[in-house]
């Protein structure tokens, strides 16, 4: 497989040792950088990078590191078309695969260890995404993002809100039943999301 790898300073031991893994077991890695744990960069623009390879075609799969793996993951997913999980152990990469169709992987090089996040690779790159329900939820993941209207509005399980009052309102003085605004008084109050 061609895997593309990006980290910011924070990822870069384990992005370096997971691109040595790869290369390791026969994949082609396309390294995005940063090449220096040294010199603190942005990881947007790795996360970015990456997930532009993926999307279009360059790579099978992508992975990226920063410290947490929090911040590179939300950059990768403002890409049309990434999906990328954040995973910490087999089971968050094996899931991501199975249910998510994720096509990037990323990783906290501060908060994952070396072992774990080899297995955790590993898992992601060999596990199939399983089809099914979880297909009709990753479509509308891709109609979310192309603006298009949702298919899930009228089935059982879509989405209702509920607004709950805070009880320390009273402590203030303002609790809006004391007000006569209280919304279940009105009839507003929804059917609990499920
Ligand atoms: C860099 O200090 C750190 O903020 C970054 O690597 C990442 O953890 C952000 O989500």
């Amino acid at each position: 497989m061609r895997i593309a790898v990006g980290s910011d300073h924070a990822g870069y031991e384990l992005k370096t040792e997971l691109a040595r893994q790869l290369a390791d077991a026969g994949h082609d890695v396309v390294d995005f950088g940063t090449q220096s744990a040294d010199v603190p960069v942005d990881y947007p623009v790795y996360g970015r990078a990456v997930a532009e390879f993926v999307v279009g075609g360059d790579a099978d799969y992508g992975v990226c590191v920063c410290g947490t793996g929090i911040g590179i993951s939300i950059a990768a997913n403002k890409v049309t078309g990434a999906r990328a999980a954040l995973a910490y152990d087999v089971t968050t990469a094996s899931l991501a695969r199975r249910h998510n169709d994720a096509n990037v992987l990323c990783l906290g090089g501060r908060t994952t260890g070396l072992a774990q996040a080899t297995d955790a690779m590993a898992t992601f790159l060999s596990t199939a995404f399983e089809g099914g329900r979880h297909q009709r939820r990753i479509d509308e993941i891709t109609r979310s993002e192309t603006g298009r209207a949702s298919e899930a509005a009228d089935r059982p399980d879509a989405v209702g809100r509920s607004v709950l009052q805070g009880s320390h309102r009273d402590d203030q003085g303002d609790h809006r039943d004391d007000q006569g605004d209280h919304r279940d008084d009105q009839g507003e109050r929804q059917a609990p999301t499920r």
